[in-house]
């Protein structure tokens, strides 16, 4: 069959979203709001899954990762130091012809009022020059709204793990090198929220930072840095540097993405230019997906070096440095010129995040010298690799890659197309479907309520009885399940006692059947599912 054009294929993906429940637009019934979406009963459960998937892979499948579950709205005084109320703008234009408002650099190609998922040109009218839009929802705190009431609603998860760097680190009693995950809503004020779910005002973010030694307190311990290296570096080694571990993270995400079902195929790594990087930023890998609108960022796995604690212990007077007893030992130890050159290549490495961060030349002298022999007391502020993933990008990502249609000729020649959602079992949003033959025989569905029954604590299940079985395993192939029981009258024993307490299990994407012991169902679907 002809794939469908991109655009078609939106519209095919939009429309099952809504008619099967996995998205809709929130506010409906009162026309919408645009930017805003809604999960409903089937998108919730797919969600949900890539969420705890997340977080069993970075926090409860690793020693050296802790959980963290902060506030929304933080002190405004994060903001300004993490630079977003300065710097957290994009460049916006004004129609003066239609009264629009877009992104510069969008400004020919905005949503269709009538069909979000396709784009169409904005009218010739004069515009303004570009302008600086600020992406932070605000809000106020109590009830008197002036300038010292205002706060934010949080346009990334990170910041907060930076804040609570310091509690998180002696709560956990972890030791660097370690990570702090946080899952959680993220708002940003697009100037024109796009391609459907995948720019929008409120959404998820998935985020863990790993703090590290700098380089030179790796150098000052084990001798040497490891090179970055290709591929997959294998099991974290304590002479790595930052390059090796953003190596590392950039390589672990890509195989997450994979055990979840979209095969490396779909995705590309994209090394950001060194005019494209933050200014506090060394190196930036984004991870993309070809969605059907283009190719777009789901990730970035950012070297964001000590920027954030060191923006943090400078606003907010609290040092962010860690005492390192192998650090302070070394360093004795070290000769005199590699003592020298490191001290030197930290203290430079201070001096210029100072300078930038607006410190005058003089105090930054004095601070990053102060800094540097900080090392020979065992102290530095942790260098960080952030991976940064979009929940609702990858739930678009999930759900465009599962889909695939189908068209089936019956005996009297009609045909018809259906959809398939191909879902990888871990984040299917129902495992398994569970129908008894025929709805009106009283033992057949007493018999599919107790093999609900069975697998419900295991499993997410959906029982359904209405309509004809092939009906009813397309409505669950539509809705991605990866797996129907059906109980039929083998399963009562009327086909001879060597099929009682047998059911079959159809596999979505084989349509294959087996039979299978009631008695060995839940372990197989649960070792097929996990
Ligand atoms: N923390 C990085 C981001 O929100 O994009």
């Amino acid at each position: 069959m002809a794939e469908p054009r991109s655009n078609e294929l939106m519209e095919k993906i939009v429309s099952l979203c809504k008619r099967r429940g996995f998205i809709y637009q929130s506010s409906e019934i009162y026309g919408g709001i645009n930017g805003f979406w809604d999960y409903g009963p089937l998108g919730a459960e797919l969600k949900r899954n890539v969420k705890d998937l997340w977080w069993r892979h970075i926090v409860h499948h690793r020693d050296d990762v802790a959980g963290l579950e902060a506030t929304i709205i933080m002190s405004p005084r994060i903001w300004e130091a993490s630079g977003h109320v300065d710097t957290f703008s994009d460049p916006m234009i004004d129609c003066k012809t239609c009264k629009g408002r877009f992104r510069a650099d969008q400004a020919n190609e905005i949503p269709c009022p009538q069909k979000p998922s396709k784009m169409v040109s904005e009218c010739h009218g004069e515009k303004t020059e570009p302008r600086a839009f600020n992406l932070m929802f605000t809000t106020h705190v109590g009830p008197v709204q002036d300038d010292s009431s205002v706060a934010y609603l949080r346009p990334e998860t990170a910041q907060a793990i930076f804040a609570q760097f310091k509690n998180v680190l002696e709560t956990s009693r972890q030791k660097v090198p370690f990570g702090i995950a946080q899952v959680g809503k993220a708002f940003r004020n697009e100037v024109t929220p796009r391609n459907y779910t995948f720019r929008s005002r409120e959404f998820e973010q998935m985020e863990l930072e790993y703090f590290i030694k700098p380089d030179e307190v790796v150098e000052a311990i084990q001798g040497r840095v490891a090179p970055a290296g290709d591929g997959h570096p294998g099991e974290p080694q304590s002479d790595w540097g930052w390059q090796r571990w953003h190596k590392y993270w950039v390589e672990e995400r890509i195989r997450f993405y994979e055990s979840i079902g979209l095969p490396r195929t779909t995705l590309e790594e994209y090394w950001q230019t060194p005019e494209e990087l933050a200014h506090y930023a060394r190196a930036t890998v984004d991870i993309l997906f070809q969605f059907p609108f283009g190719t777009q960022e789901l990730e970035g796995i950012a070297a964001r070096s000590d920027f954030d604690l060191s923006q943090h212990a400078r606003c907010s007077g609290k040092p962010m440095a860690v005492f390192d007893e192998e650090l302070r030992t070394a360093w004795k130890d070290l000769e005199e010129p590699r003592r020298q050159a490191l001290w030197q290549r930290y203290h430079d490495a201070r001096y210029g995040y100072l300078t930038r961060s607006g410190v005058d030349p003089e105090a930054a002298a004095a601070m990053a010298k102060d800094d540097a022999d900080g090392l020979a007391k065992g102290n530095y502020v942790p260098h960080v690799i952030e991976p940064s993933a979009g929940v609702d990008r990858l739930i678009l990502a999930l759900i465009a890659n599962a889909f695939s249609e189908v068209s089936e000729t019956d005996a009297k020649g009609k045909t018809e197309t259906r959809v398939i959602m191909r879902f990888h079992p871990r984040v299917a949003p129902i495992k398994v479907g569970v129908l008894p033959l025929l709805r009106n025989k009283p033992e057949l569905v007493q018999k599919a309520k107790a093999v609900r029954d069975l697998l419900r604590p295991h499993l997410t299940v959906f029982y359904d009885d209405g309509g004809s079985i092939g009906r009813r395993y397309a409505r669950q192939d539509e809705a991605g399940t990866p797996f129907c029981v059906t109980v039929d009258f083998e399963t009562l024993g009327e086909k001879g006692p060597e099929l009682a307490d047998t059911v079959t299990v159809r596999e979505r994407d084989t349509a294959a059947q087996t039979r299978v012991p009631i008695a060995e169902l839940a372990a197989m679907l649960i070792a097929k599912t996990r």
